[in-house]
């Protein structure tokens, strides 16, 4: 058989013959040329003689797993996309597979489409980085987990909570910087819930007027204020059933968290100007780029919310620490660029150098903005650190030796590692730290970090 120019050479393993001989047929009548190995050694032997651009591995199979296949056959091809099919549920080792350096996986059962869009994905990235070696990546890239890009221990400790916490209905606090992806992670732990049918509201507390905001949240009855002409449901309502998400809570007004502690602690509320009590169930997810614990002892935050919303307690680390997701997402914004001649835009090694050492004070946002503005400067082909240098911000460029970080950014990434080290005990820490055990405790609140 010929193949069609965007047929895929695939290699698929997987010890269940049913489910093998169904995708083949599937991948096959859709113009694809699929080499099925039942086991780990066969589908070796089979890479040898017909090399695939894409491999479609099962990763509990006997013997040779699917993570010790991986990594025989980037042996045989370093530049393989692996996409890895995992048992229902099993996330874990889906992260498994991703830091063994899968491009991405899949949970069984799987719907066709979405294996064919991946393996086109995992192929295409292969394109990109078999530019020649100066330009290449030092990775292969990935969709991500609901757009979530990266696969540092931090963000994929992060995908983790957020998957064992997605079906509560615990009221969540996302800290974060601006731009670490706030409401990225917020819609994640909706739309991978069962509420995902339900409605994501979102409102944002900055530059709202406490009676507007007031009215937002809890709506108002007929003649409950002049103009109040009709009666109008509040965001409470609406979000019934799905996901309230309060973004920037920290500027909410005092006034206003009295009456949003009432809805979190008991599911009910009353409309402005109504003497009728609602009830509703809602997931409260809540969002600060500052620290909570700080407005709190400045009196602008009230503690009892505080608390009450932070029980599912989401950090996500600046992108500065966490420098090993910023190949992934530069190529996740390239690969979304190409230049007037339909070329792929490539980052050359130097260029990727030269943002490693940058500050990042606006995140990820930052860097896609830093992207688009560069590759406008590059005018195509490929983006070169003078160009990049162009659109950086004077103030945080330079290696680190030359701006280095804040003594705060400094002391936060040193408890953190040390957290990690000890295991997550606060004595042990406090005690290698030389500090006390409550002034541990002040600190980790300060910077959003936890002792698990
Ligand atoms: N890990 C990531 N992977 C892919 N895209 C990301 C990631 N983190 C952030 N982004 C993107 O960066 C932009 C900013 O993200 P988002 O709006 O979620 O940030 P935020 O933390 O809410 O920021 P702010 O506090 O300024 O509102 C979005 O376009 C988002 O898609
Ligand atoms: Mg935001």
């Amino acid at each position: 058989m010929t193949a069609s120019p965007d047929s895929l050479r695939i290699l698929f393993a997987d010890d269940d013959e049913t489910f093998r001989r169904a995708m083949v047929r599937a991948l096959t009548k859709r113009g694809h040329v699929v080499a099925a190995a039942a086991g780990g050694e066969e589908a070796l032997a089979a890479a040898r003689i017909s090399p695939p651009e894409v491999a479609l591995l099962d990763l509990r199979m006997p013997g040779m797993d699917g993570i010790l296949l991986l990594q025989a056959l980037r042996e045989l091809e370093p530049g393989l996309p692996v996409v890895i099919l995992t048992g229902h549920g099993t996330i874990p080792s889906a992260i498994e597979a991703i830091q063994a350096g899968a491009y991405h996986y899949l949970t069984k059962p799987c719907e066709i489409d979405e294996v064919e869009h991946t393996l086109r994905n995992a192929a295409r990235v292969r394109a990109v980085v078999q530019e020649p070696a100066s330009q290449k990546l030092p990775h292969e890239g990935s969709r991500g987990y609901e757009g979530i890009i990266g696969r540092s221990p931090a963000l994929l400790k992060m995908i983790e909570l957020i998957e064992k916490t997605k079906e509560s209905r615990s009221p969540v606090l996302i800290q974060g910087e601006s731009g670490t992806g706030k409401e990225l992670v917020a819609r994640a732990l909706h739309v991978g819930s069962s509420r995902r049918d339900r409605p994501f509201v979102t409102v944002n507390c900055a530059g709202l007027k406490p009676e507007l905001l007031e009215n937002e949240l809890f709506g108002h009855v007929e003649g409950a204020f002049t103009g109040a002409s009709r009666t109008k449901s509040g965001l409470l309502e609406i979000a019934d059933g799905g996901s309230l998400f309060i973004d920037e809570v920290a500027d909410m007004d005092l006034a206003v968290q009295a009456s949003l502690l009432r809805v979190v602690e008991t599911g009910i509320f009353r409309s402005l100007g109504s003497t009728k009590e609602k009830s509703v169930k809602v997931r409260f997810i809540a969002a600060a780029n500052r620290s909570l614990f700080d407005e709190v002892e400045a009196g602008r935050f009230r503690q009892d919310l505080m608390y009450r919303l932070d029980v599912v307690h989401i950090a996500i680390p600046p992108l500065r620490e966490r420098l090993d997701d910023l190949p992934l997402l530069v190529e996740h914004y390239l690969s979304h660029s190409k230049d007037a001649n339909d070329k792929q835009i490539v980052l050359p090694r130097e260029s990727i150098d030269l943002l490693r050492n940058y500050r990042w004070p606006g995140n990820v946002r930052e860097l896609h903005h830093v992207l688009e503005r560069a590759i406008l400067l590059s005018g195509g082909g490929e983006v070169t650190p003078a160009e990049l240098t162009a659109v950086l911000q004077p103030g945080a460029r330079g290696g680190a030796q030359f701006s280095p970080v804040t003594l705060e950014d400094s002391e936060r990434r040193h408890i953190r590692e040390m957290l990690e080290k000890e295991g997550g005990n606060v004595s042990r820490v406090s005690e290698l730290l030389g500090i006390d055990r409550r002034t541990l405790q002040r600190k980790m609140k300060r910077y959003g970090l936890r002792s698990l």
